[in-house]
């Protein structure tokens, strides 16, 4: 079973994956985390998209691309993949879709988490003490809402169109959330 969770900053998508992995055996696959990694370790990837990442604005796609590739068909991949922030164009899900196809392997599901804007204030806020993560700011975080305004207007209609789509409410408790997952997926 592959799973992709989108949602704005803050709508839960790392915490429900994290879940879920666990219960189902399946294999996160952070876009996010895995920059953040690239920063933490200052490799020459890392720096280079740093500025970026700070600045609220996507990566470019051949970037994300090719870390997605690298892992979606290895073994701890084998039972599933809960794409998590991936993918954020069309051509990543274009891209996403032919590196499954490669593999006789499909997405299953598209999960939107909606929750408010005023409710991701709080959550980005409480995360910044919690993870001091450089892009958690309110300043940054109004750039990654824009961002996430302008590209889920393309990449949604797309999955609305293939009927892959369901919209969730992610505004009410963690374990209310996963619940509504669940069923979706059972
Ligand atoms: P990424 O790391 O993906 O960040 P994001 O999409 O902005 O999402 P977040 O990780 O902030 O939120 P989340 O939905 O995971 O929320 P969480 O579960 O942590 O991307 C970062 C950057 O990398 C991008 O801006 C871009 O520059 C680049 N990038 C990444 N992928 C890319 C791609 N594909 N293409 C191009 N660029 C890319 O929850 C947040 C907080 O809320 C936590 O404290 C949590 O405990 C709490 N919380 C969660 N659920 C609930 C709940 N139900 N009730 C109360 N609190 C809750
Ligand atoms: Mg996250």
């Amino acid at each position: 079973m592959n799973i992709i969770f989108f949602g704005p900053p803050g709508a839960g998508k790392g915490t429900q994956a994290k879940i879920i992995e666990e219960k189902y055996g399946l294999k996160q696959l952070s876009t996010g985390d895995m920059l953040r990694e690239e920063m933490a370790n200052k490799t020459e990837l890392g720096l280079k998209m740093k500025s970026l990442i700070d600045e609220g604005k996507l990566v470019p796609d051949e970037i994300v691309i090719e870390m997605i590739a690298a892992h979606v068909n290895s073994d701890e991949c084998s039972k599933g993949v809960i794409f998590d922030g991936f993918p954020r164009t069309i051509a990543q899900a274009e891209a996403l879709e032919k590196m499954l196809a490669d593999c006789n392997k499909k997405i299953d599901h598209v999960i939107e988490l909606k929750v408010d804007d005023n409710l991701l204030d709080a959550r980005i806020e409480k995360r910044a003490k919690e993870e001091g993560r450089s892009d958690d700011n309110i300043e940054t975080l109004k750039k990654r809402l824009a961002q996430y305004r302008s590209y889920s207007a393309d990449v949604l209609p797309y999955y609305k169109a293939k009927n892959m789509h369901t919209e969730i409410d992610g505004m009410k408790t963690i374990d209310e959330v996963t619940a509504q997952i669940i069923k979706i997926l059972e």
